[in-house]
């Protein structure tokens, strides 16, 4: 209902990365909690912790949304600022959720058709739907398709996009511990000479590992001029988000597909 009503005013709907869930339900819990204290007095400390926590993501997700700062905008235009090229061809954006980076490229380069692909799990409120109202509300929508697949084993034949991008992604992907083998998936559908520039949580080592090993294997798997970019450290990025699983250990790896030499072929 209420997605129908943003469509009937073609309001863009490009979600926000802190859902609901995460301020509703320690919330709750803590004010459930805390009618309890008269009688536990000592239930005051865990009711007042969750209390906080609801609060932390409120504001964490007002700080996202356009209503807010808006950084979730600016976090994504970083990712657009390592493609270098005719900016023609083919882009992919691999977890496109409600198409905000995939529709961002294609507005940046206007000969570039896109295509944003998810698997818009129960996780999101994402859609392809959703996808195709903001595509179109944003004047690209005969140039971006969007499609479902599963970053872990993309749907697309090896070089054949010009470009790959990613956001906040990987991190996700579950049933796969080593997001870098992500990486790698990624460069299987980027030609050679082509562009990609990926942004997650490089530094959390839970999900990635050593980053300069991460690096390193990028090379065989064919990534050259690669370099990583700390946005963390970026000025659009408040102290109060810098926690790790928040954008505290973001970065993007960028850089280009090697050209195969005549010997390869
Ligand atoms: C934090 S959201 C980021 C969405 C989007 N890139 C953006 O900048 O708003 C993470 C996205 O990863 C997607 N995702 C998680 N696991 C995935 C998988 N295995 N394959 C494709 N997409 C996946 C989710 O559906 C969700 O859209």
């Amino acid at each position: 209902m209420k997605d129908r009503k943003k469509a009937d005013e073609g309001e863009l709907d490009y979600g926000n990365w802190v859902s609901l869930k995460l301020i509703y339900v320690p919330g709750a819990a803590g004010l459930a909690i805390l009618i309890l204290t008269p009688l536990v007095p000592l239930l005051l400390v865990p009711s007042l912790v969750l209390i906080a926590i609801s609060s932390y993501f409120a504001y964490a997700r007002h700080l996202f949304s356009p209503r807010g700062k808006d950084i979730s905008r600016q976090v994504r235009r970083m990712v657009l600022t390592n493609i270098g090229g005719q900016g023609k061809g083919r882009g992919l954006d691999i977890g496109c959720g409600n198409g905000a980076l995939a529709i961002m490229l294609a507005k940046a380069y206007p000969e570039m058709m896109v295509v944003g692909m998810d698997y818009w799990g129960k996780d999101w409120g994402y859609s392809s739907s959703a996808c195709e109202r903001n595509a179109s509300i944003e004047g690209v929508g005969d140039r971006v398709t969007f499609q479902r697949g599963d970053a872990a084993s993309l749907p697309f034949e090896d070089d054949s996009f010009d470009v790959v991008v990613s956001n906040f992604t990987f991190h996700e992907v579950r049933g796969v511990r080593d997001k870098g083998s992500l990486v790698q998936e990624a460069l299987r559908v980027l030609r050679p000479g082509g562009w990609f520039s990926i942004q997650d949580l490089f530094l959390l080592k839970s999900a990635y590992g050593d980053l300069d090993a991460l690096l390193d294997k990028m090379k065989d798997w064919g990534a050259e001029d690669t370099r990583f970019i700390e946005t963390r450290n970026s000025e659009i990025v408040p102290w109060s988000l810098k926690l790790p699983f928040m954008l505290g250990t973001m970065g993007i790896v960028a850089g280009r597909k090697r050209a195969r030499s005549v010997l390869e072929e």
